[in-house]
Order: structure tokens, then sequence, then C-alpha cells
């Protein structure tokens, strides 16, 4: 059973050393201290967040950011984001705030929203990358929150994956990319929203969307009077002025094919490939599900439903990867309000690999 489950991956995780802190009852305290603590002292410590699980460190310690790239087999060009839980941090790592950059940190943080300021001397090199701008958000996670603010400094913290993997949306799917290679994660259960934070740069207009999440353009343009997306978003060919967004990213091992369109017609499509059905792993939605009859189906949302489709798709990508498909087909979704983030997400997962059926 599931208790005896836990217990038992419970102890595989401290003989590998990579522990596993469930945050209920009356470990909670006793675990988000443990975590703070490993924090202060230079180490790198999984975290839930609101978004997805974090791998965080010290922000304003250069030696134990340098291990986050370490642990991630990050790119040392990819500046990472910094986590706070209120204005007063911000002040002290840009060089200047200004009316539109608070304007949106009064209406939208805490919450899914990463925004680029000019650093001050504060923001070192290895989080900022050399460059003279930083990525700051304010998580509305509560576990989250409690870290930085135990830790007592802003919190250093890209996706708790293995670069170019899904990110983790839960405390297992960390394990798997982490296990052996950091002292802690931090159990929150599965995160809420399930996709990285909308990622917009403000420190030159037109103020650009470099990453789509849960905010889109229309979302933002009710506090300010242009956003644009970043041309990369629309065009595939031009290079993303976001140095993480270049990366292939979000890939399952197995090859995975993205499929719009009228799904009445998927049938006939999986026909043509040639492939036993049930060599296949479908991600499907609820209304294509059931005039269906494929062996390997996980439904993910009803097909309009982007909050649950979010929630979902990193997770789901992972379960179906470790089961050894030849190929999995995933339903994409329209590009419209946070279809727009899904698709930017599924893109990258299937490399381009998008048949219209
Ligand atoms: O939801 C999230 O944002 C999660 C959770 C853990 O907070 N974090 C996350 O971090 O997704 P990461 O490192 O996987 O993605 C951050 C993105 C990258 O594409 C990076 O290149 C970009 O933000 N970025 C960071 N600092 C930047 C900067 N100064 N200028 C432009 N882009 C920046
Ligand atoms: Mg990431």
């Amino acid at each position: 059973d599931l208790h005896t489950a836990y217990r038992r991956q419970r102890q595989m995780c401290i003989r590998d050393s990579t522990i596993i802190e469930k945050l209920d009852g009356q470990n909670k305290i006793h675990a988000l201290e443990k975590a703070a603590d490993l924090i202060k002292n230079g180490s790198v410590v999984a975290f839930p967040t609101e978004t997805v699980y974090g791998l965080g460190a010290n922000g304003l310690d250069e030696e134990a950011c340098k291990k986050i790239f370490d642990v991630k087999r990050r790119k040392r060009d990819n500046p990472l984001i910094l986590h706070v839980t209120n204005d007063e941090m911000v002040r002290n790592l840009s060089s200047e705030i200004t009316e539109d950059q608070q304007k949106l940190m009064d209406n939208l943080w805490p919450g899914p929203l990463t925004i680029i300021f000019k650093k001050s001397d504060k923001v070192n090199d290895v989080v900022s990358c050399g460059g003279n701008t930083v990525a700051i958000r304010n998580p509305s996670d509560e576990i989250a929150r409690f870290l930085i603010d135990k830790s007592n400094c802003p919190i250093a913290a890209p996706s708790a994956n293995k670069s170019g993997r899904p990110s983790p949306t839960n405390a297992q799917d960390v394990y798997s990319d982490m296990q052996g290679e950091i002292e802690m994660i931090l159990d929150g259960g599965s995160c809420n929203i399930g996709i990285e934070s909308t990622v917009v740069d403000l420190t030159e207009k037109p103020y650009t969307i470099l990453r789509p999440g849960f905010y889109t353009k229309e979302d933002l343009e009710e506090y300010l009077d242009e956003v644009v997306y970043d041309k990369s978003l629309i065009d595939s060919n031009t290079i993303p002025k976001s140095p993480g967004q270049k990366y292939k990213h979000y890939a399952p091992k197995t090859k995975l094919i993205v499929i719009k369109g009228n799904m009445d017609n998927i049938q006939n499509y999986v026909d043509g490939l040639g492939i036993n059905t049930d060599e296949i792993g479908f991600i499907l939605c609820e209304e294509t599900a059931t005039n269906v009859n494929f062996e390997n189906v996980k439904i993910i949302s009803k097909r309009n439903d982007y909050l649950n489709f979010a929630h979902n798709i990193f997770s789901y990508l992972r379960e179906l990867d470790k089961l050894n498909y030849k190929l999995l087909i995933c339903e994409g979704v329209n590009e419209q309000k946070m279809g727009i983030s899904i698709m930017n997400r599924l893109k990258k997962s299937c490399a381009n690999n998008i048949e219209l059926i």
C-alpha cells in the first residue's frame, strides 16, 4: 500500500543520502528548519513553489550558487531567479524599481510572475551570469515563503530538473533527477500550477515576455500599456532574448509527437504510423479519449481546461517516459490564454515535432 511504498522510498533515500522530508504534521517545522540550516550553510535544497519545484541555494553566496549549476548540469550563461518574500529584498537586489515594476509587484505578487530588474552590486556574477539585470520572483507558496524567511536570504532557484528534462512538479520527480546529488527535498505534494512562472523584462521598452506562464500578455496589459512576446516565441528562427529559452527543454527520452487539428482523425493518423498502438503512450483530452480505443491513454483534462492541463503535463510526460513506449503522442491545445504557455512547453518537449491532423 501507499504507506509502505513511501517508507520503502524513504529508506532508499537515506541510503543514497538524498532525504525526502514530508511536510505534514509535526515534522513540518522541523524539516523547514533543517532545510533553512542547509541553505545557510551553503548547501542546495529542493523545495516546492506554486509553479514547479525549485533547486534552491543562498542567492548571496556565490559558491552555493555555483553548486546549483553543477548539480543541474546547467550552462553557465543561463542566469538564476532570486526568490524573495517582500519589496525590501527587491530594493536591496535592484538598482532601481520603476513605477511599472512596482505596479506589477503590488498587483501580481506574491505569485507566478518573475520580473527582470536592473541589478544592484549585491547580486553576484554567478546569479546574473555577468549581465546587468536580475530576475526576481516573490512566490505565493507557503513552504517556499517559509524557507526564504527562515534562511534569511534571497533564494536562487531554477526548476529542480536536470537541464533539458521536464520540470518536476512533485517530490518524486525531483528525486528521480537529483537522487544522491542533493541532501534534501522538501516534499510539499504536487504544485498547484504545474508550469513555470511568466518571465517579463521591464528594464527596457517594449516590455517583453521572455517566457509565457500562468500570466499572459493580456493579464499583464491590465496594468501596463503594452507588452510584447519575445520574437523567438512567435518565430522559432529568432534567437531568444532570455538565455534559458534557447536550450533544448522539457524533453522526455522517448520520442514525442504533439498532434493538433481535428481529433476525429486521430485513429487514421495513428494507423498510418505503422506502430502497434500498444507501443504508444497517449496523453489526450477527455473529449478525444472517450472516442478512441487505444491501450495506453492518460486523460489530462477537458479540452479547454488549461489550468488542469498545465497542472498535469510535466508529471504525465515523466510518467509515460518511464514505461518504455516506442512513441509518445500528446494532444495540443489552442494557443489562446494560458494555452500559449502550454504550447510553448509542448513545442520544446517535442522539438517542434507537431503534426496537424
Ligand atoms: O516558476 C519558476 O520560475 C521556477 C520556480 C522554481 O520559481 N523557476 C524557474 O527557473 O523556472 P529556471 O532557471 O528554470 O528558468 C528561469 C528562466 C530561464 O529561462 C532564464 O534564462 C531566465 O529565466 N532568466 C533568469 N534571469 C534572467 C535575466 N536576468 N534576464 C533574462 N532572463 C533571465
Ligand atoms: Mg527550468
